[in-house]
């Protein structure tokens, strides 16, 4: 690791790999597995995976290239593969080759862009039935739960555990209360995290409202279903967080339906 890298390292919350899972308010046996796990936000995990990825000392022949991928370009040799991405920069067009190529965009572009490269037309010659001759619109399994959630991002007061009944052990997940299946659709999340931030956190599937507030969140908490009832000190502390309500930071979340485009089965682009 660089010493860039090392130079980080006291930003991101280190802790036990113990994840105080509750099952609907029912704590897990603790685990034998307290390894030192990296427990951090998103924008720590991303700037660390930059970080390791893009230390040239390391790594002299990953390249990182700003652009915007406008499309794909069949490969001129064997036009049943991908040779090639077009990216829009901010110098203008070029073209990327490759021979191996991942879409990380989230929602998947490369349903749109294969066809535009000219994979994915019906092969009308093929047999019937034959799964190499699917048009692309029917290669697409798509499920949509309808998953939200929102996470209120507050300052931790360096006391506040103190003066709070919360069990302060060292761990970076403080509780985390997972759905029961049959009773309701929503979890709910207290998190430490980077940089003494706490995280609350409430997730749902099936559609409808997530709150918006500490206010809306303390009301709503008691509506996640928990056995035997959220930990005694679970509502104090929320309460305690009043004191840096003014600093929250809210994110909500409505993913998309989750997509899975089966292209191995696509058909090969037509030749001639
Ligand atoms: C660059 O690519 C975009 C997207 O394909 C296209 O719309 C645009 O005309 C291109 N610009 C030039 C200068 O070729």
């Amino acid at each position: 690791m660089s010493a860039y890298t090392y130079a980080l390292l006291p930003f991101l919350s280190v802790g036990l790999a113990d994840y105080a899972t509750h099952m609907w308010g029912n704590a897990q046996a603790p685990t034998k597995e307290n390894d030192p796990t990296v427990f951090t936000s998103r924008q720590g995990i991303e700037t660390l995976l930059r970080r390791l990825v893009l230390d040239k000392t390391s790594f002299p022949n990953i390249d990182y290239v700003v652009g915007t991928v406008t499309g794909l370009i069949a490969n001129s040799e064997d036009p049943t593969r991908i040779g090639s991405v077009a990216v829009k920069g901010a110098q203008g067009n070029f073209t990327v080759d490759g021979t191996f190529f991942t879409d990380c965009t989230g929602s998947a572009q490369a349903l749109k862009w294969l066809p535009a490269a000219g994979f994915g037309g019906a092969d009308k010659e093929a047999k019937k039935g034959k799964i190499a001759s699917l048009p692309l619109e029917e290669l697409k399994i798509s499920f949509d739960p309808k998953t939200r959630y929102a996470t209120m991002e507050f300052p931790l007061p360096p006391d506040l555990l103190k003066r709070t009944p919360v069990p302060d052990d060292g761990r970076m997940t403080i509780y985390s209360c997972l759905s029961h299946p049959t009773k309701n659709s929503e979890s709910l999340y207290v998190l430490k995290r980077d940089g003494n931030i706490v995280q609350l956190c409430i997730g749902r599937w099936g559609g409808g409202e997530t709150p918006s507030t500490l206010d809306e969140f303390m009301q709503h908490a008691p509506e996640v279903y928990a056995e035997n009832g959220h930990p005694d000190w679970l509502y104090p502390f929320l309460d305690a967080l009043h004191e840096v309500e003014d600093q929250m930071k809210l994110h909500k979340a409505i993913l998309p339906a989750r997509g899975f485009g089966i292209t191995w089965r696509l058909t090969c682009r037509p030749t001639g």
